[in-house]
């Protein structure tokens, strides 16, 4: 149990402004963390950034029906499991059996004596939320999830990889913003396969106070890359540079971008350099790059045993064999069995198309669409990010 677990956070939607900030002082004042939204589409915005404990609604909302809110935040993996209050200004408002039917927790009729049972109620879920799911409650105040890409050898195609399923996850989850931060040092490559040309990187980061990255800095600084669809920090681009690089505050912009996006992803290039193994033990996802051949099978087995000696589980594994040299070497079979972990999907040889591709600074999923390796990766992209919300909760 986390020795100081977070405040309990509240949204309040109420399009009333008096009751809307009254009620946003209220909770403030008793040490929670609040926000407050006038309108039920600004509300679930708010709502699936922040991810709140409560939401507490008042159902007459201008822009949508407190129904409509409430199934909407139910059916958003993010928010399902938020605890939802109706709070009307009247009984008769909306019919409250329906709200309870479709998920709200609690329906609410504003009054001096409410305000009590509100607080209770709050009193009692911080202390319910702490005691059975600190984990949850700490990862979720971690923000984003994360997922890294690895391997064991160069060459296996963890940054095409990385990328393409970056881009694919935009087409196939366009509500979920995402970043992907390129922390291969000496010299990253994902901006010279996205064509990125910008000034900001992953050392001009490292040169800013924590505080200065900030969310709405972050989102102005790296704008959606326009065939991508993802937000890039780029690596380093020359090996002078990284050596004044400080890979002490690299934790620190992690966790910068998990506040400001739903997905980070995170490439770490060959395994296990001298930032890597403390950002594998936070990720929510492990992405093994893999190749056939037996070289790079039996050191992704090296690897597997590393992590797992450092507290790593089966389940945080998803092993990717991408036949980036070619259809030679091992089978499937054999190299589950040498690496002792299911390789959940396999990628094949794109041969001259992924140079192509790659030259264009084109994702795989625009420049052949159809083939089975672009159809794999859009697969590949929503296994993913699947199993990574699974392993938060
Ligand atoms: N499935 C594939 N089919 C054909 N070519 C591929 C495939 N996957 C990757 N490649 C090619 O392999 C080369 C290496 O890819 P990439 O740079 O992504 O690998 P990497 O593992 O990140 O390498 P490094 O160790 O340099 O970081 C690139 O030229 C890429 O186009
Ligand atoms: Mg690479």
């Amino acid at each position: 149990m986390p020795e100081n677990p977070p405040p309990l956070s509240i949204l309040v939607i109420d399009p009333d402004p008096r009751s809307c900030q009254f009620l946003g002082n209220l909770f403030k004042n008793k040490g929670y963390i609040t926000e407050t939204a006038l309108s039920g589409k600004e509300g679930y915005i708010l709502a699936l950034r922040d991810r709140p404990d409560v939401v507490i609604f008042d159902p007459a909302l201008p822009d949508m029906t407190g129904l409509e809110l409430t199934r909407k935040l139910r059916g958003d993996r993010r928010t399902a499991g938020v605890l939802l209050i109706a709070l009307s200004a009247s009984t008769d408002s909306e019919p409250f059996g329906a709200l309870l039917a479709a998920g709200c927790n609690e329906y609410l009729v504003k009054s001096p004596e409410t305000v009590d049972r509100l607080m209770t109620l709050l009193q009692e879920t911080d202390k319910l939320m702490n005691e059975t799911q600190p984990t949850r409650r700490a990862k979720m105040s971690q923000g984003g999830v994360l997922v890294v890409f690895l391997s064991a050898k160069g060459g296996t195609g963890t940054s095409s990889m990385c990328a393409n399923i970056a881009h694919a996850l935009g087409e196939t989850h366009p509500e979920r913003e995402l970043a992907v931060l390129d922390l291969v040092l000496p010299l990253g490559s994902i901006g010279p396969i996205v064509g990125y040309q910008g000034e900001f990187n992953l050392l001009e980061a490292a040169r800013k106070a924590p505080e200065e990255l900030n969310p709405d800095f972050l989102r102005r600084i790296a704008p959606p890359l326009a065939t991508w669809g993802f937000r890039l920090l780029a690596g380093m681009s020359d090996p002078e540079a990284s050596n004044a690089l400080d890979a002490g505050r690299i934790p620190g912009i992690i966790q910068a971008y998990r506040r400001a996006f739903d997905v980070v992803f995170v490439d770490l290039g060959r395994a296990l350099s001298r930032i890597s193994l403390p950002i594998i033990q936070q990720a929510d996802l492990i992405v093994m790059v893999t190749a056939s051949d037996l070289a790079t099978v039996t050191l992704t087995q090296t690897v597997w045993h590393y992590l797992q000696s450092k507290g790593i589980s089966a389940n945080h594994m998803y092993v990717l064999l991408n036949r980036a040299v070619g259809l030679e070497g091992v089978s499937k079979s054999d190299a589950e069995q040498i690496i002792g972990l299911p390789i959940q999907a396999t990628i094949p040889y794109m041969g001259a198309n992924f140079s192509l591709a790659n030259n264009q600074h084109l994702p795989i999923l625009r420049k052949i669409p159809t083939d089975t390796a672009a159809l794999m990766i859009a697969q590949v992209s929503r296994q993913i990010l699947e199993t990574a919300y699974q392993n938060r909760t």
